[in-house]
């Protein structure tokens, strides 16, 4: 049986911001328990909901470096064992993340704490895997900190890329001070670029803990091929191309899925009727219908409904829906947002609520009851965005007969197929430049399809709905990884 530990920043069901939480949460359910004993550790957030909290057993409790306090909380839930890092001083804020200044410090000592902890808890794992920057620093710590340590020798890190935009990136003299690493760790070509203006004093380098776990993992992975690729060139690496592409023998690209037993319109309990590929018309009708009632729109189970569901930041393709919202508008079209991030996206769909009352419905918020009822009560689903690690929502789409529209491009280009209209083949509208122009052009063939050709309509839904984006396939590939 071999041991894994997953160590992250957020999971599903204690806490969720994006996709990673939903990556973390479900990949260790979906590996064979009896070949794999995965478990995961993340910080013990006041964002955690009390029911959650209520159950947890303290298993130890110590000061780090004789100086910092780290408790250990474990809590046994559906097979999986979950422990928590706590610290109030660091993690008792009512969100996740605050600003990267501060996030870098509580990251570092949660990527020490994970390891000081092991020793203490009765789990030695064979493998870390360690996700996004948030625990970048754990294979650094392992093998510089931790070396000496007999109980750490042998084992092995993989350090999963979902977003390279963010890295735990700031001057040397900041990240030495947070991390307390040997100086060694931050020569050039470790967590410091190599291509580094020498003209500035060393302490004032940039250094970026997602490249201390690149530079000293054992494996990488990203999750997506494409997005694989796309990150070994200067266009979408955020600086980081030249380990990627120096590793790239390490970095295997695997794509996403989804826990069905969540995310499915004929089992799931948040929408309003259950529906399959026979029921699929009405089924999504009436949940269009509940949406519609939820929102304040009016009632039509016919009208062409385009959902968004998405954090709202420059990633997401929204400057392109901007460009397109007054054309959209003149169309019979309802168009439903969801979503939470930069303000000034925010403003702008509030903005477009107003301007075009009973057609856009912005809900500027998190919701998850919500975001299962526009699944299912939505007929396409816009993911424009200028890049995608893997992208989830319009897997989501997919199983719910949703139609996906989005920009060819790392995830998203991996798992929607262009409609062909002559052959009959493809689950999605996909558009290659990124641009305002090149998605209306999409949307108007959606909405022409929609409203002129609905058997063609439904036979896509169908295509899509049959497709298999759960973890089957892919948790095939990490049990090769973890057996490497
Ligand atoms: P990312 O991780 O970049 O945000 P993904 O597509 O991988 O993008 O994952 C987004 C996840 O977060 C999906 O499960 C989606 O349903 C969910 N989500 C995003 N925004 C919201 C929101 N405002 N309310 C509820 N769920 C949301
Ligand atoms: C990141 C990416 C998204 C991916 C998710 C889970 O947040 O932006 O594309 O699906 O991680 O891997």
């Amino acid at each position: 049986m071999k041991k894994i530990l997953f160590a992250a920043s957020e999971c599903v069901p204690f806490v969720k911001t994006g996709g990673l939480a939903d990556v973390v949460g479900s990949l260790p359910k979906s590996m064979d328990p009896k070949k794999y004993d995965i478990r995961v550790i993340i910080p013990l957030y006041h964002a955690i909901p009390e029911k959650y909290r209520d159950r947890m057993e303290t298993v130890y409790y110590f000061q780090m470096d004789n100086r910092i306090y780290v408790g250990v909380k474990k809590l046994v839930m559906d097979g999986i064992t979950y422990y928590f890092i706590d610290n109030e001083q660091y993690f008792s804020g009512l969100v996740p993340y605050y600003d990267m200044f501060q996030d870098l410090e509580r990251f570092a000592y949660f990527s020490k704490a994970v390891l000081s902890a092991l020793p203490l808890i009765g789990f030695r794992p064979d493998i870390i895997h360690c996700h996004d920057w948030q625990s970048a620093l754990i294979p650094v710590y392992l093998n510089t900190v931790f070396q000496g340590d007999p109980f750490f020798r042998g084992i092995k890190t993989i350090f999963t890329i979902h977003n390279i935009r963010f890295q735990g990136t700031w001057n040397v003299g900041h990240l030495k001070w947070v991390s307390a690493l040997p100086s060694e760790c931050f020569k050039p070509g470790l967590l410091v670029s190599p291509f580094q203006n020498t003209d500035y004093p060393e302490n004032e380098w940039n250094a970026s803990m997602m490249r201390g776990g690149l530079v000293y993992s054992d494996y990488i992975t990203t999750v997506s091929n494409s997005y694989a690729q796309e990150i070994q060139t200067p266009q979408f690496s955020d600086g980081l191309d030249d380990i990627l592409k120096w590793r790239n023998n390490r970095l295997w690209g695997i794509i996403n899925g989804l826990d069905y037993s969540i995310w499915n319109p004929s089992t799931d309990g948040k929408i309003a009727q259950n529906y399959n590929l026979v029921t699929l018309k009405k089924g999504k009708e009436a949940n269009k219908m509940a949406m519609q009632r939820r929102l304040g729109l009016k009632e039509d189970g016919k009208v062409f409904t385009i959902g968004l569901i998405s954090r709202l930041t420059d990633q997401k393709g929204l400057d392109l829906i901007d460009q397109c919202m007054d054309q959209i508008c003149s169309m019979n079209i309802n168009l439903v947002i969801l979503g939470t991030g930069d303000r000034r996206y925010e403003d702008m769909f509030r903005y477009y609520a107003t301007k075009y009352p009973g057609k856009v419905s912005a809900n500027i918020c998190y919701s998850d009851e919500l975001s299962h009822l526009m699944y299912a009560g939505c007929d396409a689903l816009l993911v424009p965005s200028a890049f995608e690690p893997c992208g989830l929502t319009q897997l989501i789409a997919l199983k719910y007969g949703t139609i996906p529209i989005v920009h060819e491009v790392g995830g998203l280009k991996d798992s929607v197929k262009p409609y062909n209209q002559f052959e009959q083949t493809g689950t999605g509208f996909t558009f290659h430049d990124y641009s305002g122009w090149a998605l209306q052009d999409r949307i108007n063939h959606a909405n022409w399809v929609y409203y002129d050709k609905p058997s063609y309509w439904k036979e896509m839904q169908k295509r899509g709905m049959k497709e298999d984006w759960s973890w089957t396939n892919s948790s095939k590939i990490y049990a090769d990884l973890y057996e490497k």
